[in-house]
């Protein structure tokens, strides 16, 4: 596995555009593959960074049709939506394009067409559902039918979202289609097929053989695929949204989203890189590496490489880092539930604390298993560690050095054995912070960035320069240039991970740092970004040539650029070296801003409870097998009035009622203290079964029954008349 790469292609799974990104899709895939990047910027690699939305598949017409719009328009929302939450968060794609770009449409097609003309795909004839008055098959997400196995009748025909079971269209009791309400019937179609069985021989030794580093829920997912055996899979759909099949005879179909969505990833290349994006997907130097959601693994790891095999002209990917899924406060992120937390709410509700998130969700990311985001620990953790930690030390360092040294970098001296085992230890948190990120550990990693700030906290507690400096003004000068160093090293450890605490540090710190090859700016050469100290995150760029910063109009910042490096030499900033003005790092988050979004959560959950009650309560029980009017002229049915009523001792359900039929006085036992307490019902005209045979009911002998309505929900009432009739009339 160890080539020598000379560039690294990082992409991010492409969202679905039918909805904002959550607080899972960060922690799972967009996080650590920022970090990555970054990471490998400074290392001064050259990566290439590309994202995008993925605007096609069923669900966004659904989602359109549901509110009347169009699906164009349903991606337009939200693709703008994510692509503005995901820079706020401070993950800057080279490109954040889309798959219903021209560009993507022609790649996709011609991708299909060589795999097509080379004769890689079969083709099978198949009944699929189709709705007769909308003349339109229907995806499985388009039937809706009543679940077998928990009788919903609102169950989809892949998946009953009450019961969780998985079904298919087949197993729904009374189908109908959701764009006519017909009863869907079966209709021959043919489709195009990847035979991935045919790959399989090759993926066992490709995946199981070549890639035994891949991450083990990864690979694990990959050998039980594999074990099982593949099938051919479809790659068309016959749908009315998407690409069109490039082919003649395949009149009203379209690229299964599967198919096209990754062919993005490269889509979105060529639209960065007109002329150079080969170098990134055609050449064996290039390292691609994929960062997945663990539901995307199959696609990553078996369907799309099998796609690149047979189109001939692709580089495979090296590794495909998937993480395992994020919950939220015990229970699944569910984006029909508005169970999560969106990232452009949180942009919107936590400005200049964007940081913390991304440092929790590193902090308690779903690497091996699935892990639950609570917000105690989001406060908790802002509170204790970086706020604590990492803001206190650095916090001290500056504002002491302002106070005793008029913010100049203090004079080294010499340096004692607690200021030397200080600095040794930060090489070494640096050498673990590598391997664990290189290895794609980003929680390690992300502990041994924080094990600097420790270092720095307990050495500054330790050493007390504040009380040193009332006795010995050259020790707590050491002692503080000690510390500023840490400071530096703070400021390269942090920036992959906290980018915006980087930059607010480098700031105090008055210095720039190496940022790394940018490709943002599109074709050219490579261009080596500074982020200069006080002006922002504007980037000063360099032909990379150019090794160091020039003279120029920025000198100031650039007295001082940081490299990656320079952590852990001990030597980042220089005698007499001026900083900027002290500013806090972190901020505490109070208690009432985590209960306020604890609340927003509640608020949800309550909805949704209060919205399946609704529907609950609007199911109608299908009409019983017929009866003959005879059998309803047995039932005596008649209007009598509650004389007495009382609990059933020993019993929450019963209700003991004395009543006036009209005929006699006679005790009859009810079901219904659920609905009605004793005194509600002394009075009331009722209606009644009067010819029940009689019961004894926790031995009391019942009479009769009491007549009443009950909805889908399970709430009951009881039939009153009208008006008030005498007791015993009949009813029929
Ligand atoms: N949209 C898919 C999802 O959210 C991911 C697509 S990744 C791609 O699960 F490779 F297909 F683009
Ligand atoms: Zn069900």
């Amino acid at each position: 596995m160890e080539k020598n790469f000379k560039r690294t292609l990082v992409t991010c799974a492409l969202p679905y555009a039918n909805g904002p990104v959550h607080i899972g899709h960060l922690a799972g895939v967009y996080v650590p593959a920022d970090i990555y990047v970054r990471y490998l910027r400074m290392k001064g690699e050259d990566v290439l960074y590309i994202c995008g939305s993925d605007e096609h598949g069923v669900p966004i017409t659904i989602k359109a049709r549901a509110q009347g719009v169009s699906p164009q328009d349903i991606v337009d929302k939200y693709h703008g939506i994510i692509k503005d939450s995901f820079s706020r968060l401070g993950i800057n794609f080279d490109i954040y394009s889309r798959t219903t770009s021209k560009v993507h449409e022609k790649n996709a097609s011609d991708f299909f067409k060589k795999l097509y003309d080379d004769d890689k795909f079969i083709t099978k004839e198949t009944e699929q559902f189709f709705d007769p008055e909308a003349k339109a098959f229907l995806a499985d997400r388009y039937i809706v039918g009543t679940c077998p196995k928990c009788g919903n009748p609102n169950a989809y025909g892949d998946q009953c979202e009450k019961c969780g079971s998985t079904l298919s269209p087949e197993e729904l009791i009374d189908p109908k289609s959701k764009l006519s309400g017909a009863a869907p019937i079966k209709v021959k179609t043919k489709h195009w097929y990847m035979p991935l069985n045919e790959y399989e021989p090759w993926l066992r030794d490709w995946i199981l053989e070549q890639h035994k580093e891949w991450k083990t829920n990864v690979y694990g997912q990959c050998k039980s695929w594999l074990d099982g055996g593949l099938q051919p899979r479809a790659v068309s759909r016959d749908l009315d949204w998407g690409i069109p099949l490039p082919i003649d005879g395949a009149e009203g179909k379209v690229l299964y989203v599967w198919f096209d969505a990754p062919i993005g990833y490269i889509s979105n290349t060529q639209e960065l890189l007109l002329k150079s994006w080969k170098e990134w997907w055609q050449s064996q130097d290039t390292r691609l590496i994929h960062f997945i959601g663990k539901d995307n693994i199959v696609f990553h790891c078996i369907v799309f490489p099998s796609m690149l095999k047979a189109h001939g002209d692709y580089i495979l990917p090296d590794n495909v880092p998937a993480n395992e899924f994020l919950n939220l406060e015990g229970d699944k992120i569910s984006t029909s539930h508005n169970w999560a937390v969106w990232l452009n709410e949180y942009a919107d509700e936590f400005p200049g604390q964007e940081d913390v998130l991304r440092y929790v969700l590193c902090a308690n990311a779903p690497e091996t298993k699935d892990n639950d985001f609570t917000w105690k620990d989001f406060q908790a953790r802002n509170n204790s560690e970086l706020v604590a930690i990492f803001g206190n030390f650095v916090n001290r360092a500056v504002v002491l050095t302002e106070k005793y040294f008029g913010g100049k970098v203090p004079p080294r001296g010499a340096l004692q054995p607690i200021d030397e085992e200080a600095l040794a230890q930060i090489p070494q948190c640096r050498k673990n912070l590598e391997a664990a990120i290189e290895t794609f550990h980003f929680r390690d990693a992300l502990k041994e960035a924080m094990n600097i700030a420790r270092i720095g906290n307990k050495y500054i507690s330790d050493t007390e320069p504040w009380k040193v400096a009332k006795t010995d003004m050259s020790r707590c000068a050491t002692i503080l240039n000690v510390s500023l160093q840490i400071c530096a090293d703070l400021a390269l450890a942090f920036e992959p991970f906290t980018p915006f605490a980087a930059e607010r540090l480098r700031n105090m710190l008055c210095v720039g740092v190496k940022a790394g090859y940018d490709h943002r700016a599109g074709e050219g050469k490579p261009t080596v970004n500074f982020y200069k100290a006080g002006e922002g995150r504007a980037l000063h760029t360099l032909p990379s040539s150019q090794s160091e910063p020039q003279a120029g109009s920025n000198e100031n910042a650039f007295r001082i650029v940081l490299d990656w490096e320079m952590l852990g030499s001990q030597d980042l900033l220089p005698e007499g070296h001026e900083l900027g003005k002290p500013e806090l790092l972190f901020s505490k988050v109070e208690d009432s801003v985590v209960e306020a979004q604890i609340a927003k959560l509640n608020a949800a959950k309550a909805a949704n409870e209060e919205a399946a009650k609704a529907e609950a309560a609007n199911e109608v029980e299908p009409q019983k097998a017929e009866c003959s009017f005879d059998d309803f002229q047995k039932m005596d049915i008649r209007t009598a009035t509650v004389l007495a009523a009382e609990r059933v001792p020993k019993s929450d359900k019963l209700l003991k009622l004395s009543i006036d039929t009209g005929i006699d006085k006679r005790t009859i036992v009810s079901g219904i203290a659920k609905f009605y307490a004793p005194e509600d019902l002394v009075g009331k005209q009722i209606c009644i079964l009067a010819n029940l045979k009689p019961r004894t009911i926790f031995g009391i002998e019942s009479k009769g029954m009491i007549l009443m309505a009950q909805q889908g929900d399970g709430a009951m009432r009881f039939i009153t008349p009208q008006e008030t009739l005498h007791n015993g009339s009949v009813i029929g």
